[in-house]
């Protein structure tokens, strides 16, 4: 089985890489056997504070509470700018590659702290002060990241939108953080196609009276609204600002981020994370993990609108004074050997996506791939979902020329940064897994009367003892943070996920326990799409299951019961996806949508999704028990008319 397949540290890295095997044996002993100490060490190498802290970590996980960092104080825009300055102002910073295989720009540390400065000069001029929130709507352009690092300069919260996202969800979340200013741009460009992000803020703003300032920044130039007391164009409001801005000095635990993510019940939650530990934490995983070099040419191929494109684009990256590449197009376009040319053109050394772009890469063909050199790549990352063996291998062969270990790092918006990954000079890989946990990482499998497992065994994954980049609350709602993370397993973080540790000590994650989908890496709530379809006059009752998708790891399988009377067409499938698309965006559009007379209901009125599931993944010999159903003809009935694919 290509499972069992290991793949030794190449010999190269053994000796050059900051981290060997018996380096990450002795200091991971010392991370959870000594926590403070070797935290405490880790945050004197890797920032800069302004006043030091008094008490490395507080933590009570039974009641949701962590603090790192006690006391510290220092600025995030400082560690991942000002302080570069003397010895790197003029190295490059961003590398922006636009959509268009023609545009890109290079933006050095020097010119990042004047756009920087002067974007918080304009913030500041706009009445926005420590701690109040700042809501992002934009496209991957350097522009997203200097609005990222003009709030924390200003010891702002930034909440930051993913471009994808319809106007309806970006309204709930600038009403749920309560901002007041926005910053978006006219159009964000994507695969050639346009898309109107000033359009839907517009939308989104006709019902938020609070905001008072929409800064636009000019993209596309496309025709759009205006609303003279409100917008506000980006470049000639920063070009009016100084370029000099005095960094608010922020305590350790003050907010730097909150980030909406999708649970197993109601709305998104807003993720919040804290100053000192995450950025340690962020910086810390994105030197060790891809044995950042002096000089090298960092790829995160996320979107700025997820926790990977926070910690591995803007902070962990420029906390450590790398270049790190922001790259405004998807894979595919202008065709699939987009990647390859784009490590060419720039000499990129590490380059980290997600499995789903993996897969849809290698369905193209290794010509894409092979026309190209990538001679400059080192080091070769997953992140989102579990990459499944035969996309590893691929990944490994035809990119990485058997040359290039693979970092499958597991972690979620909660964890803030890499929990369980490889260290590519420590750690021999199996493809498949996550391998082992990070420097003070305590994973655990607990079985379901809540025992720890010891050895090889599967269980519900959770982790034992407080993080830095830990979440510390969901936003507005601590009690939904602690019956969220905290209540399932009293004493430990639970992650949602299931896992296996096998002989080695490796860890193999098997996907989400609860109800969260995982549709090309993106986190989705199978309640969220079930309230969407529902919210359709002619549905009376809806059921949302994941089922394997090839391209996608997961594509999402709507059960939809119509009201009494209504005939169903495929005219209402359409209305359906619309109102999903309206609803929550484009990414929550159902694969497929099947009619169901009934749902398999337990007689106290509960839905089994686990029977949803099985008929939805075709696995039609483990339904399991359909004895305590209320009506067991349902089941039949499912399956007889189930949909083709
Ligand atoms: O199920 C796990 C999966 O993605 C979830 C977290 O999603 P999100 O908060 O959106 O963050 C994605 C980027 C960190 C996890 O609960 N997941 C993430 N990385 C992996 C993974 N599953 C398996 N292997 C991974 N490397």
């Amino acid at each position: 089985m290509t499972e069992q397949h290991v793949y030794p540290v190449p010999e190269a890295l053994k000796q050059k890489a900051a981290i060997d095997a018996d380096t990450y044996q002795s200091l991971y002993r010392q991370s959870v056997e000594q926590p403070d100490a070797f935290w405490a060490a880790q945050a004197e190498t890797f920032l800069d504070w302004q006043e030091k802290w008094h008490t490395v970590c507080k933590s009570d996980l039974r009641k949701g509470e962590v603090a790192w960092f006690l006391g510290g104080k220092l600025n995030v825009s400082v560690n991942c700018i000002d302080r570069h300055l003397e010895a790197r102002g003029d190295q490059t910073a961003i590398i922006w590659e636009g959509d268009d295989p023609s545009e890109d720009q290079l933006i050095t540390y020097r010119e990042l702290h004047e756009e920087v400065c002067r974007l918080a000069n304009v913030l500041r001029e706009r009445g926005v002060k420590k701690g109040d929130r700042v809501c992002l709507y934009m496209p991957m352009i350097p522009e997203a990241c200097y609005a990222m690092l003009a709030c924390a300069r200003i010891g702002a919260v930034h909440s930051v939108v993913f471009g994808g996202f319809s106007p309806d969800a970006l309204k709930d979340r600038i009403q749920n953080a309560d901002c007041q200013v926005v910053i978006t741009a006219d159009e964000g460009v994507r695969g050639g196609r346009k898309i109107p992000l000033k359009t839907n803020t517009d939308k989104a703003l006709a019902e938020c009276p609070d905001v008072h300032t929409c800064l636009v920044v000019k993209r596309t130039a496309g025709d759009i609204q205006w609303e003279d007391s409100r917008d506000v164009w980006y470049r000639d409001a920063v070009e009016a600002a100084s370029p000099e801005c005095e960094p608010e000095w922020m305590d350790s635990e003050d907010p730097l981020f909150i980030l909406y993510t999708s649970g197993s019940t109601g709305k998104p939650k807003g993720v919040l994370h804290t100053t000192g530990g995450y950025l340690l934490q962020a910086a810390m995983t994105h030197k060790y993990v891809f044995d950042q070099q002096e000089g090298d040419v960092y790829w995160c191929t996320a979107d700025v609108g997820w926790v990977t494109g926070h910690s591995y684009i803007v902070y962990g990256p420029l906390a450590n004074g790398a270049t790190t590449l922001v790259f405004e197009g998807v894979p595919t376009y202008p065709d699939a050997a987009r990647c390859w040319e784009v490590v060419d053109k720039h000499g990129v050394n590490s380059f980290y996506t997600a499995p789903t772009a993996v897969r849809a890469l290698m369905g193209a063909g290794d010509d894409f791939v092979k026309r190209t050199s990538r001679k400059s790549l080192r080091i070769l990352g997953s992140v989102g979902e579990p990459i499944n063996p035969e996309a590893w291998e691929w990944y490994y062969k035809v990119v990485g020329d058997e040359r290039c270990p693979i970092m499958d790092t597991w972690w979620q918006t909660e964890t803030g940064a890499h929990m369980m990954t490889p260290l590519p000079g420590a750690t021999d890989l199996k493809p498949g897994s996550c391998t082992k946990p990070f420097f003070g990482v305590q994973p655990v499998l607990l079985d379901s009367e809540g025992n720890e497992i010891e050895g090889a065994g599967e269980g519900s994954l959770a982790i034992k003892a407080s993080w830095p980049s830990q979440l510390r609350t969901v936003y507005g709602d601590h009690q939904r943070c602690i019956d969220t993370y905290y209540s399932t397993y009293p004493g430990y973080y639970f992650t949602g996920d299931g896992a296996r540790r096998d002989e080695d000590g490796y860890f193999w994650i098997t996907g989400r326990v609860d109800d969260v989908l995982n549709v090309s890496g993106h986190r989705m709530g199978t309640a969220e799409v079930e309230s969407a379809l529902v919210l359709h006059e002619q549905v009376a009752e809806a059921a949302v299951v994941g089922y394997p998708h090839d391209i996608k790891g997961q594509g999402i399988y709507a059960y939809v019961t119509p009201m009494t009377g209504v005939e169903p067409s495929d005219e209402l499938k359409k209305e359906l996806i619309s109102l999903c698309v309206k609803e929550i965006g484009a990414i929550a559009k159902p694969d497929i949508i099947q009619w169901a007379p009934g749902l398999p209901k337990t007689r106290s009125g509960k839905i089994m999704r686990r029977i949803l599931r099985k008929i939805a993944a075709n696995e039609l010999d483990s339904l399991g028990d359909t004895s305590t159903l209320a009506d067991p003809a349902v089941v039949d009935d499912l399956i007889d008319n189930r949909a083709n694919r």
